[in-house]
């Protein structure tokens, strides 16, 4: 199979975990990128099922306001039964590096509101550390280079994402070199420093499922 069809298969996989668990009249959260782009086409049949969705970004607003699902302001729902987003990285205790697409803040937000955050991920992104995949910072732009000093003493090599802009008008640090071996603590710490929005981990609020396409089926854990 290609990344493409175990993607696909994830993303079929999360459109029918959500059929099954999120009542109807209910609202979806969905993620950014690639994968979650597969599960936006997947989502579509159901869309007469559901209030509408939360979008993580910009570009998933456009792709579901495409297939016709209505696109909802977060401050006017308070509850997301089933969030749906891929991952960079994802590790056993279901920790995760996100933001490769530079979405990290609202995915964290939804995240937050979101019972049940379900990651879909081809098998390329399970590791045993997380960190080989550099950790997305998304920061105040008067505050990049504290930050980025910052980030260098805990051991990382910040690397500026050039010409990218967040959807919330920041920038982003990608961090190198980070052996993440305390995942809850290092996004603790970071979140700490003085100037930073978000950081790219989700271990304080890990995913509660994974779906995980390999070559012999998708696997669930959680
Ligand atoms: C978006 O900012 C990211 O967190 C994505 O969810 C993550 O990078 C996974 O993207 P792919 O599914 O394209 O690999």
């Amino acid at each position: 199979m290609t990344q493409d069809e175990l993607k696909q298969a994830v993303a079929q996989a999360a459109a029918d975990y959500v059929a099954e668990h999120a009542p109807a009249g209910s609202v979806i959260g969905v993620g950014t990128g690639s994968t979650a782009n597969f599960f936006i086409d997947a989502l579509a049949p159901l869309k007469g099922r559901y209030r509408g969705a939360i979008a993580s970004s910009e570009a998933t607003r456009q792709r579901l306001e495409g297939h016709g699902i209505a696109v909802l302001d977060l401050n006017e729902v308070e509850r997301i039964p089933v969030y749906v987003d891929g991952a960079d990285e994802i590790d056993g205790g279901l920790n995760m590096i996100q933001g490769g697409g530079g979405a990290l803040t609202r995915e964290k937000i939804v995240a937050a509101v979101a019972t049940t955050f379900v990651c879909i991920a081809d098998g390329s992104k399970q590791v045993a550390t997380l960190g080989k995949f550099p950790l997305p910072v998304e920061v105040i732009p008067m505050a990049r280079a504290h930050v980025a000093r910052e980030l260098a003493k805990l051991g990382g090599r910040p690397m500026l994402r050039e010409g990218f802009v967040t959807d919330n008008g920041n920038l982003i640090l990608d961090v190198h070199d980070l052996a993440i071996s305390n995942p809850k603590g290092l996004e603790a710490q970071i979140n700490q420093i003085v100037g930073v929005v978000t950081n790219g981990l989700f271990a304080i609020r890990p995913a509660d499922v994974l779906l995980l396409g390999t070559a012999a089926g998708v696997r669930r854990f959680g």
